[in-house]
């Protein structure tokens, strides 16, 4: 009797099961069973028939790992200074927001530098593909370009001749393989057609960069079990209607996973921004109460960044909480603390928070800005243009060092702010001619700011006039 097979599979989290069910039990998530062919039982091999293979001792040649050096320098500091080779990297992001745009661009630039790359589009035709690089200007690249969608065939042309030092999957999720029956798209196909490329750039010393989509929640679609095979998890971030794109890692074996990139879409392609400050700081809003700047870190570059706040009364019984490119617990903490601690009521107030620039941040060291923008905006008194604020809030409401001080007020100074409020434990550091205030605990730096707040004009309208 054959094998019963398991035929229902989460196209979330790969997950298989018997029978099909509302729920995946696995990760939870409703309506992602599909149903899709299992292998076949005579493709499996019988137990106890293994190949022999040689062990190796750990010393010995180890492979040295000679990167491949795109010469694009926002996209190398992502990668750790280079695709290894031999190595497969997955990016993610959004429909639309740059992947294979970063591609050709990437591509072309190796291409030119003299290395055989090779650009497989499973999405467009190869015309559409040519019109892009035309229109960015990279037509004499000499860049190979194919539209075609099967694993098999892709390798079969690329193993002709030299073997391409990249090459470029576009993306995943148009890929079938002839090893697995089900259907392109979904999970079982994504994984097989990963491995059979993985495989490949073990084998060949090529990198292989497969794009992947992305859903809705921010995971990327189907290939789940893919990042988890992978050497490295790039995924290109930023708001549609901003022009600021950042590559980030989310994973990576062969580098740092703090460090971003950024890049600006122009009407002639993605440009690098090596100084993001300026860029994320050069529409601010002087002088408006409920913005404040933070003296940031991404990776070991130190990042300024504008952070804004409404504090407005609010009409709803539970009153609203938004927050843009910032942790909503982490708000909830300052809020919890500014109320605790230093008698801002907040309960009958909507709090929005917005990073200004369509940025993400994620470091805690971004609290006392925050609370400095919310406390501006609650008493409708503008913070000091001119200065930056960083500091962790515990929860008793002491502001707490964080790592990097003197990186962070040089970058201010070079940038033309004059002041900084900064913890108490970065005196040590010194302050590159900024005039620093050093704050020990939030509640005096809100009682500095009530001091000059003009609470009546927004927070209770006046209506004395007959
Ligand atoms: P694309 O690289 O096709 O996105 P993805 O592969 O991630 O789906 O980028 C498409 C968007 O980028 C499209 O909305 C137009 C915009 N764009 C520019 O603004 N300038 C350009 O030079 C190019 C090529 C695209
Ligand atoms: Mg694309």
């Amino acid at each position: 009797m054959s094998r019963r097979s398991l035929s229902f599979i989460c196209q979330n989290c790969g997950a298989a099961f018997n029978r099909w069910q509302g729920k995946c039990e696995a990760c939870g998530e409703w309506n992602t069973l599909s149903e899709e062919g299992a292998d076949k039982p005579s493709s499996l091999r019988k137990p106890g028939k293994g190949r022999l293979f040689a062990l190796e001792p750990l010393t010995g040649d180890a492979m040295d790992a000679p990167r491949l050096v795109s010469g694009i320098g926002e996209l190398d500091r992502v990668t750790g200074g280079g695709f290894v080779r031999g190595s497969v990297l997955l990016l993610g992001g959004d429909p639309g927001i740059g992947k294979s745009t970063l591609l050709i661009q990437t591509t072309a630039a190796l291409a030119r530098a003299g290395h055989r790359v090779v650009y497989i589009s499973g999405e467009e035709a190869v015309a559409q593909v040519r019109l892009r690089a035309e229109r960015l200007g990279l037509r004499d690249a000499p860049v190979e370009l194919a539209s075609e969608t099967s694993v098999e065939d892709i390798l079969a042309t690329v193993s002709e001749g030299n073997i391409p030092k990249l090459i470029i999957i576009d993306s995943i999720q148009t890929m079938w393989t002839d090893t697995v029956q089900s259907a392109p798209g979904t999970v079982t196909q994504v994984r097989g057609s990963a491995q059979t490329l993985i495989r490949f750039a073990k084998k060949s010393g090529a990198t292989v960069i497969l794009v992947g989509h992305v859903t809705k929640d921010g995971q990327i679609a189907g290939p789940r079990v893919v990042e988890h095979m992978v050497d490295a998890v790039l995924s290109f971030e930023g708001e549609g209607s901003h022009q600021f794109r950042v590559l980030r890692a989310a994973k990576n074996r062969f580098g740092p996973t703090d460090e971003i990139g950024v890049f600006e879409m122009t009407g002639l392609g993605l440009r690098e921004v090596t100084n993001p400050s300026e860029l994320f700081l050069s529409e601010r809003d002087l002088g408006s109460p409920g913005t404040a700047v933070f003296a940031g870190i991404e990776g070991t570059r130190p990042l300024l960044v504008e952070i804004q706040a409404l504090v407005a009364p609010s009409t709803l019984g539970t009153p609203r909480r938004s927050v843009v490119g910032w942790d909503s617990s982490r708000l909830s903490m300052v809020l919890a603390v500014l109320e605790a601690h230093c008698g801002v009521r907040l309960g009958g107030h909507d709090v929005y928070l917005n990073v200004a620039g369509g940025l993400r941040i994620s470091e805690p060291a971004a609290d006392l800005a925050v609370a400095a923008a919310l406390v501006s905006s609650m008493v409708n008194a503008p913070l000091p243009a001119d200065g930056v604020y960083f500091g962790e809030i515990s929860l008793s409401g002491a502001v707490r060092p964080v790592a990097q001080s003197a990186t962070r007020l040089k970058e201010a100074a070079k940038l033309g702010f004059a002041r900084a409020v900064v913890p108490e434990a970065a005196r040590a550091e010194g302050g590159d001619g900024l005039q620093i205030s050093y704050a020990g605990n939030l509640t005096s730096l809100v009682a500095d700011l009530a001091a000059q707040g003009r609470p009546a004009n927004r927070a209770k309208p006046d209506r004395q006039d007959g």
